[in-house]
């Protein structure tokens, strides 16, 4: 065996990379590999890298044959097993295709395995036109909302002015009017609310927005929802606005709430809070050494798939009585502390993740 090299520094690369022996066996998995197979690194590392594959044939004899030095470098696709760790009920496993390449290293007995998500390519170009169709909209939706905004106070006057003259039996015409003025008024105040307040900001310690949110939605569900909680508890405090940033994680587990109605009644609901780290990551243009992920899983039903592009965007609701303002306002807060929020879903699985820049 070689004397003990540093890799370090490939915790720094957003590819996931490896270090092997020829049988195997995981001398080393950087940041980016841990955070994919969503494990802590001792486990990875103790781990033989073949037992990660679904099919690991093609990666036995490719690094066989780079051990034999029969090529010094070569390059596949395959299939990575994951989510083997139970977090309840209606969390399965859930692979994840990759492009594979084995490299030889300087040292002879070391093998270098690095794993490419075919989907990260495709999901950041997605993430970008998002960020922009989303400050888009953003700037539409203020403008309108202060043009409703403008007309509500006079028709609502005038309103009032009519019912003193109309007759008792033509009140319940005006009533209509001025309950409705109220109810627009509600709305457009809701549109407008995030760009209103200043930031109020502090040190945030996001286990402890994850924790009030918890606690006030188990008051709004005593029964049949469960709310795990799986935090990296080493994650640092940051700068922000505690307040707003619990009403934007808020929102998103009361959707989750909301969704899982009929499990609720069943008794098997549960969303899981879930804390990590990320190394490297891009959110919107910008690019970070460090961040944190919140990551809000339900065993839900799912998104309806006639809105699942779209349910950043306001008045964009598959519930009835919703307002589609909530998501909105949480994307917003994020957008605010330069992070993002986005989202994967689908039927017995939504996982809502909210990216932080941290210091
Ligand atoms: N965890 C989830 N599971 C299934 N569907 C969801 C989930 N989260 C959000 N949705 C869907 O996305 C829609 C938009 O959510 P959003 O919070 O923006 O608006 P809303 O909940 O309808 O109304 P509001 O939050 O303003 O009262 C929801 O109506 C729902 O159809
Ligand atoms: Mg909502």
């Amino acid at each position: 065996m070689n004397p003990s090299p540093k890799f370090d520094a490939f915790d720094t690369l957003a590819t996931m990379v490896a270090i092997i022996q020829h049988d195997g066996e995981c001398l080393f998995a950087n940041a980016a590999f841990e955070n994919a197979m969503r494990l802590s690194r001792r486990a990875v590392q103790r781990s033989h890298l073949f037992d990660w594959f679904v099919d690991d044939s093609r990666l036995r004899d490719t690094v066989q044959g780079v051990a034999r030095n029969a090529y010094s470098s070569s390059r596949f696709d395959a299939v990575l097993r994951r989510g083997s760790r139970s977090n309840g009920p209606g969390f399965g496993a859930e692979d994840l295709p990759v492009h594979v390449i084995v490299s030889q290293t300087e040292f002879d007995d070391l093998i270098l395995v690095e794993l490419i998500e075919n989907a990260q390519q495709n999901r950041q170009e997605r993430e970008e036109r998002s960020f922009d169709q989303v400050q888009a909209t953003k700037e539409l939706t203020r403008n309108l909302a202060h043009e409703i905004k403008n007309p509500l106070g006079g028709i609502r006057g005038a309103a009032q002015l009519l019912a003193m003259e109309l007759q008792p039996e033509l009140l319940e015409y005006t009533q209509v009017i001025i309950h409705e003025v109220d109810r627009l008024q509600s709305l457009v105040d809701r549109l407008l609310a995030p760009h209103r307040h200043a930031q109020v900001v502090g040190d945030v310690n996001i286990h402890e927005v994850c924790e009030r949110v918890r606690s006030l939605i188990l008051v709004e569900y005593p029964r049949g929802l469960k709310v795990l909680r799986d935090y990296d508890t080493s994650l640092p405090d940051f700068r922000g606005d505690r307040e707003q940033l619990i009403q934007a994680v808020l929102n998103i587990v009361q959707n989750a709430a909301q969704a899982l109605q009929t499990r609720i009644q069943e008794g098997d609901a549960c969303i899981c809070l879930r804390t990590r780290v990320a190394r490297q990551v891009t959110i919107g243009k910008q690019r970070w050494r460090l961040a944190l992920e919140l990551h809000v899983e339900d065993n839900g039903p799912g998104i309806p798939a006639e809105i699942r592009d779209r349910i950043f965007f306001p008045l964009v609701s598959g519930r009835e009585g919703g307002s589609g303002l909530g998501l909105t306002l949480s994307q917003t807060i994020a957008q605010q502390h330069q992070g993002m929020l986005d989202c994967e879903s689908e039927a017995g699985r939504t996982d809502f993740r909210m990216t932080l820049p941290l210091p």
